[in-house]
C-alpha cells in the first residue's frame, strides 16, 4: 500500500493490492479523479486519461484553452457557477444571501501513515499506523478566504478508500454552507446500474437494482434519521456484475441523519456520484475561523462481484468501526419480552419468562418498553425514566438482581430521544421538545422528540441514563427511536442557524452515545428505531448491533437480511425467533425455519417461552445449544448470498445463503423453499468460499420432519471443497426434499473440514 505523489505530473496515486485511485490536478489547479479501478502500475502516469475536448456550447476559463471545460472533466470536489452544470459538492451563500461562486485550487498536501481521529463524528479507525495511509489535499479560494481539506484514507488490506472533508472559513465574516457533501466520484462512463436498499417499517432494506439514466437520480432521507425508506448505502455496478464477478463501487456513509446519495449521468457518457448530508433543508453558518467537518464516506471497489465487496466491508466494519469491549466479542443469545407481553407485565411474569428462557439456554434477558413512569400503552411517560412500582414494586435493581441470580444478564429498553406530552419531563420542560410549545406540534406514535441539539438535553439524558445504569446490574441497552422528526426548529438556535438543526440533532445523539459508552464500556448497546429505521454505520460505531426489523417473520426476513447483508455484517443484525402466527404478517412457519434464518445474525427469541409446548421447548433448547457451538461462524464468518431468486433480492421461491469461517474449515448453508412445489426438478446449489482441497463432513438438518429420510442423505458424508463449489449441493426432486409437504420448509447444512 502506498500513496504516491508525482510532482511533475501533479498526480497522486493511492494504490494497494486491490485498487488504484488516481487524482490529478487540472489546468485550473483543481483536483480530478483520473482513475478508480484495479491496481495500475505505480510507475505509470495517468493524467492523460482525462480527455479535454472543445465542444459546441462549452464554457471555458480565461487564460485556459477552450478544450478545458469544467462541464466535461471529472472533479473531486466540484463547486457551482463556473461552467460545471452538474450537481456540486459544495455551495455557499454570503451573509446577505448572495451566492458565492467558489474556485477551489490546490495549495498543498500531506501524505501520512494511519488515519486521523474525528472528534464529533463516528468514523473508521486504525489500531496501528501500518494499517492505512492518508492524504490530505488542501484547496483554497483565496478571494473568498475559504479553505477546503479533502481527506483520503486507503486501508492496506481492503479495496476501501475513506473520504471526508473539512471546510474552513479563514475570512472575517460568516458564510453559509448550503451543501457540503462528503465526496463526489466522477466516473468516466455511464454504463452503471444503481443498487440501493429501499423500504418502509417492517420491510426495510429490500434490494432495488436499476439502470442509471441520463439526468439526476437520488435516494435519501429528510426525516431526521437515516430511515427505513432508504439506507445510506448504495452500489454502482456494471450491468453484468453478479455476486461472483464484475465491477462495482459500493458507497457507504458513516452517518445516521438526513443523507442523500445522488447520481447524475451527463450528456457525454459520464456519471457523477455524490454522497453526504442531504442538502435539502440544510445550511450551516460557518463563522470566521470555524471549520465544518462532513461525515465519512467509504468507497469499496471490487472487480470480483458483490460478494467480495461484502466481505471487505464486513471485515472493516467489524474490526475498525465497531469499537470498545464488544468489538470482537460474541453477542449473547437474548430473550426479549416485547412480543411476549407488550405493555402488560409484572415482576412475576418477567421472572417466569426469564426462568424458562434460562432453562432453555438463553444468556440475556431484555426488558422492553413499559417499565417506567405510568406507561400502560404508548400514550404516556416517555422521558420519565423512573421505574413503575405498580409493575415492579422492588424497582429495577431488585428485578435485575433476581435475573442475574438466575444466571442471565439483564438488559433494558429505553427511548432517550423522546418525550410524551403526558409526562413529568414534558410538564417541566415543554421547550425541550422540538417545535414551539405555542404552535401545533405533529405527533408520531403519540410522542414528541427531544431537542438533542441542545447540550442541556444531552446532559440531562446522560445523567439520567448513567443513574439507571449505575443503579442495577445492566449489561445491555436497547436504544429505540420510534418516530421521524417534524417542525425541525430548535429553541436553542438563532433564526439564521436553524438549517443546522438536523445535523446538530444527530451530533447530540452521538455525543450522548459517546459519553455513555465511555463511562459504561461493558454495556452492549443495540440500536433500534421502530425496527430498522436507523440501521447505519454511524450507529454501529457506538451500538455494535441493531434491531434489523420489527418484522420477525422468517420469510419476510429473507428479503430484509438479504438486503442488509450487502454492507452490514451478521454480527450487527439483531435476528429473533418469534411466535406464530407471526405478529406482523400472521404467517405460520416451522420453528426451525425461524431459527435457521435468525441464526445468521445476533440471535435471540422474542416470544413467551411459557407458551411453548414441551416438544417445542426441547427444540428451542437444541437450537440454542447448536447456535452456541456455531456462533462465531454465524456472527463473524464471511457471508455469501447464493440464491436470491430471479430478481436477485432474496424474494425468490428458493433462497440460499451461507457463512464460511475465516480459516475456511467450517461453513453453514441455509436453503429455504418458500412455497412447496409438486414434483420439483433437480437443481444444484453451488457453494462458495470453501477450500477446494479440503474434505468437508456435511450434515443436513431439515426444518420439518421428512417422510423419506434416506433422500436427505444425498448430500451428507464427506465431500471435497472443489466438488461443492463446482457441482454443488444436490437440491430439488421429490426425493431430495424427503417428501416434505407444506410451505416454508428449510434446510441447514453444516460443513466441517475433516
Ligand atoms: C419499537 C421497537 C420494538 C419495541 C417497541 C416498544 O417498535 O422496534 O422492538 O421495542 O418499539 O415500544
Amino acid at each position: 500500500m502506498a500513496i504516491l505523489w508525482h510532482p511533475e505530473e501533479k498526480e497522486f496515486h493511492l494504490r494497494n493490492d486491490y485498487l488504484s485511485y488516481i487524482i490529478t490536478l487540472l489546468p485550473d489547479g483543481s483536483p480530478a479523479l483520473a482513475y478508480i479501478g484495479r491496481p495500475l502500475s505505480p510507475d505509470g502516469r495517468y493524467g492523460r486519461l482525462i480527455r479535454f475536448e472543445d465542444r459546441a456550447l462549452s464554457t471555458h476559463q480565461p487564460g485556459l484553452p477552450p478544450s478545458f471545460c469544467l462541464e466535461y472533466v471529472p472533479r473531486e470536489y466540484p463547486t457551482y457557477g463556473r461552467g460545471d452544470f452538474r450537481f456540486p459538492a459544495l455551495e455557499f451563500v454570503c451573509e446577505n444571501g448572495m451566492p458565492l461562486v467558489v474556485d477551489l485550487q490546490y495549495r498543498s498536501h500531506r501524505i501520512y501513515s494511519g488515519k486521523p481521529h474525528l472528534d464529533e463524528l463516528p468514523a473508521t479507525y486504525c489500531e496501528s499506523d501500518a494499517e492505512a495511509e492518508s492524504l490530505t489535499l488542501v484547496l483554497e479560494d483565496r478571494a473568498h478566504q475559504i479553505e477546503v481539506h479533502l481527506h483520503y484514507t486507503l486501508f492496506a488490506n481492503h479495496p476501501i478508500v475513506a473520504r471526508r472533508v473539512s471546510i474552513h472559513n479563514s475570512g472575517s465574516k460568516p458564510i453559509y454552507l448550503k451543501r457540503a457533501l462528503s465526496a463526489v466520484l466522477d466516473l468516466d462512463s455511464a454504463d452503471w446500474e444503481m443498487l440501493h436498499f429501499a423500504g418502509a417499517w417492517g420491510r426495510e432494506r429490500h434490494l432495488v437494482r436499476r439502470p442509471l439514466v441520463p439526468g439526476f437520480q437520488s435516494i435519501g432521507s429528510s426525516r431526521g434519521s437515516s430511515s427505513a425508506q432508504h439506507n445510506p448505502s448504495a452500489i454502482f455496478a456494471r450491468p453484468n456484475t453478479s455476486e461472483t464477478s464484475g465491477e462495482a463501487i459500493g458507497a457507504l456513509l458513516v452517518y445516521s441523519g438526513n443523507f442523500s446519495i445522488d447520481a447524475e449521468v451527463g450528456s457525454h457518457g459520464t456519471t457523477r456520484l455524490g454522497i453526504g448530508i442531504n442538502p435539502f433543508g440544510f445550511s450551516w453558518k460557518l463563522k470566521s475561523t470555524e471549520t465544518f467537518e462532513t461525515p465519512e464516506a467509504l468507497f469499496v471497489y471490487t472487480a470480483q462481484g458483490f460478494g467480495e465487496m461484502t466481505h471487505h466491508i464486513h471485515r472493516l466494519l467489524n474490526r475498525r468501526l465497531i469499537r470498545g469491549q464488544w468489538q470482537k466479542r460474541e453477542r449473547p443469545i437474548l430473550i426479549n419480552n416485547w412480543e411476549a407481553t407488550y405493555f402488560q407485565f409484572d415482576e412475576y411474569k418477567l421472572l417466569s419468562i426469564a426462568r424458562s428462557a434460562k432453562d432453555l439456554g438463553a444468556e440475556l434477558f431484555v426488558l422492553d418498553d413499559g417499565w417506567f413512569g405510568r406507561r400502560k400503552d404508548d400514550t404516556s411517560s416517555l422521558g420519565d425514566w423512573k421505574v413503575n412500582r405498580e409493575k415492579l414494586p422492588g424497582g429495577l435493581e431488585s428485578l435485575a438482581r433476581k435475573i442475574t441470580d438466575l444466571g442471565l444478564s439483564f438488559g433494558l429498553w429505553i427511548e432517550p430521544e423522546m418525550v410524551s406530552p403526558d409526562s413529568d419531563l414534558y410538564r417541566q420542560h415543554p421547550d425541550w421538545a422540538i417545535g414551539s410549545p405555542f404552535e401545533k406540534r405533529t405527533l408520531g406514535r403519540n410522542q414528541l422528540v427531544l431537542d438533542m441539539s441542545r447540550s442541556e438535553v444531552v446532559d440531562y439524558l446522560f445523567d439520567t441514563i448513567s443513574g439507571i445504569l449505575s443503579s442495577a446490574p445492566i449489561s445491555y441497552i436497547k436504544w429505540d427511536m420510534n418516530r421521524h422528526i417534524t417542525e425541525p426548529v430548535s429553541a436553542g438556535l438563532p433564526p439564521d442557524e436553524q438549517g443546522e438543526f438536523f445535523h446538530r440533532y444527530i451530533l447530540g445523539v452521538y455525543r450522548l452515545y459517546r459519553r455513555l459508552t465511555q463511562v459504561f464500556p461493558h454495556v452492549l448497546f443495540e440500536s433500534c428505531s421502530a425496527g430498522g429505521n436507523r440501521f447505519d454505520a454511524g450507529m454501529l460505531a457506538f451500538a455494535p448491533q441493531a434491531w434489523t426489523s420489527d418484522d420477525s417473520d422468517a420469510i419476510e426476513r429473507l428479503k430484509i437480511q438479504w438486503g442488509t447483508s450487502f454492507f452490514y455484517p451478521p454480527s450487527a443484525m439483531g435476528a429473533h425467533v418469534s411466535a406464530v402466527p407471526n405478529h406482523q404478517v400472521g404467517r405460520i412457519t416451522p420453528l426451525w425455519t425461524r431459527a435457521f434464518v435468525a441464526f445468521f445474525g445476533a440471535f435471540g427469541y422474542e416470544l413467551d417461552p411459557e407458551k411453548l409446548t414441551e416438544a417445542e421447548k426441547a427444540e428451542v433448547r437444541e437450537q440454542i445449544a447448536f447456535y452456541k457451538q456455531w456462533r462465531i461462524l454465524f456472527q463473524f464468518g464471511d457471508f455469501y448470498r447464493l440464491e436470491g431468486g430471479r430478481s436477485g433480492d432474496g424474494s425468490g421461491n428458493f433462497v440460499a445463503w451461507m457463512s464460511v469461517s475465516e480459516d475456511r474449515r467450517r461453513a453453514a448453508v441455509l436453503v429455504v423453499q418458500v412455497l412447496a412445489q409438486p414434483n420439483p426438478g433437480f437443481s444444484h446449489l453451488l457453494l462458495r468460499g470453501l477450500d477446494p482441497s479440503l474434505n468437508y463432513q456435511i450434515r443436513v438438518r431439515p426444518a420439518v420432519a421428512v417422510k423419506n429420510e434416506a433422500s436427505l442423505r444425498y448430500n451428507e458424508g464427506l465431500r471435497r471443497g472443489d466438488e461443492l463449489e463446482y457441482v454443488g449441493l444436490l437440491l430439488g426432486g421429490d426425493g431430495w426434499n424427503g417428501g416434505s409437504r407444506g410451505d416454508f420448509a428449510s434446510w441447514l447444512f453444516t460443513l466441517e473440514a475433516h
